[in-house]
């Protein structure tokens, strides 16, 4: 019911963006081929779960389609196996590149093996995939900047170099497979750590490694329990939250929920990414501080630039030559820029370049 909601809901939002393909976004079909002669793309997303993906699989279907090419765009419900096998099913159906978002950028390195024997290229689409030398590209937003974003936000509220705190903070980061959290969490922590260090900044739960604040498949109900455990051992006498590190939008959603059944205290500062309808929504009530804004139709377009440069046979325009190393060397990357975004300027942001209409997020 859920997914079917957000399935209507999406669709209306494509269209107000001139946006097309809801009607072939199907979780397990594929989205078939309307395209043109310049060859298939198989399109590998993660799930439909989150309001992101199903942005990112609409834009690359209207956009591939547009430049002539056949589509097989497929969602794999957040399950590494689904994903190789649909993977695997692109293959044989003669797909001649690949571009893949993956759930955990560990486990593609097999399948991967057996798309460069036969030739296919493999794009690398917001997440890098690790391990494998089938990699031609990575495109992505600059996921260290996310966080540095998200931590300096926090650092200027708080103006921790002036005032005097102590200052109590939470941190919420994502899914231990996504090489995308540790470097928003890298960004951020780069950030806030000499506070904590210096005592002005105190997370009384005391968990501040990666691996104590990551966030499995980035759920929202995962991120929830974890805040109410925190809540109940720390903050339950109404003690003050001064504010929660969250990676994403969907962590952010998860712990909003929590304070809002547990919490008493002054509402914190909350950071986001992705600026999801429910998130946006939230911080026009007040209760989201902030969210970077990433236009996936530009991630798209240069996306759809890279597939262009293989079939072609020419270089793909690339911006980053040096930080992302997947274990087998630099993949020559594009990083597009991720924008601040908050209750000032979304409208501008979110509303006047047609991403959202202002009716979504009433
Ligand atoms: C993406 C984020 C997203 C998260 C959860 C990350 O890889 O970069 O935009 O919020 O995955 O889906």
């Amino acid at each position: 019911m859920k997914k079917k909601l957000l399935s209507v809901f999406l669709c209306a939002a494509m269209a107000a963006s001139l946006l097309v393909g809801c009607g072939n976004a199907a979780s397990t079909g594929s989205s078939g081929s309307a395209g043109g002669g310049n060859g298939k793309v198989g399109v590998a997303m993660p799930t439909k779960d989150l309001q992101r993906w199903n942005q990112d699989g609409a834009n690359m279907e209207q956009q591939l389609k547009a430049a002539g090419y056949d589509v097989d765009l497929q969602y794999a419900s957040n399950d590494i196996a689904t994903q190789v096998s649909q993977i695997e099913n692109m293959i044989s159906s003669g797909a001649k590149v690949l571009v893949i978002a993956s759930i955990d950028g560990d486990s593609l390195g097999t399948v991967l093996a057996q798309a460069k024997e036969q030739g296919i290229k493999v794009i690398a689409y917001d997440r890098l995939i690790m391990n494998s030398d089938a990699v031609t590209y990575y495109a992505t937003f600059d996921n260290y900047m996310v966080g540095t974003k998200q931590g300096e936000y926090i650092r200027d509220q708080l103006d921790l170099d002036n005032a005097a705190g102590p200052f109590n903070l939470e941190i919420f980061t994502g899914d231990p497979g996504d090489n995308n959290a540790r470097f928003f969490y890298g960004g951020a922590i780069d950030v806030l750590k000499p506070y904590i260090d210096a005592g002005k900044l105190v997370v009384q739960s005391g968990q501040v490694d990666f691996d104590n604040v990551a966030t499995a498949n980035w759920s929202t109900e995962n991120a929830q329990s974890r805040m109410d455990a925190i809540i109940s051992a720390n903050y339950a006498d109404g003690t003050k939250i001064d504010a929660v590190l969250c990676s994403n939008d969907s962590t952010a959603l998860g712990v909003t929920n929590s304070l809002e059944a547990n919490y008493t205290g002054e509402w914190p500062i909350i950071t986001g990414q992705d600026c999801d309808v429910a998130n946006v929504k939230n911080m026009i009530a007040g209760k989201q501080s902030m969210s970077i804004f990433k236009d996936t139709r530009t991630l798209a377009a240069k996306t759809v630039e890279m597939v262009d440069a293989i079939m072609k046979g020419t270089e793909a325009p690339v911006n980053d030559t040096k930080t992302y190393d997947n274990g087998t060397g630099v993949i020559p990357s594009f990083l597009c820029e991720p924008v601040f975004a908050d209750v000032n300027n979304y409208k501008e942001l979110l509303i006047d370049s047609g991403y959202y209409t202002e009716d979504q997020l009433k």
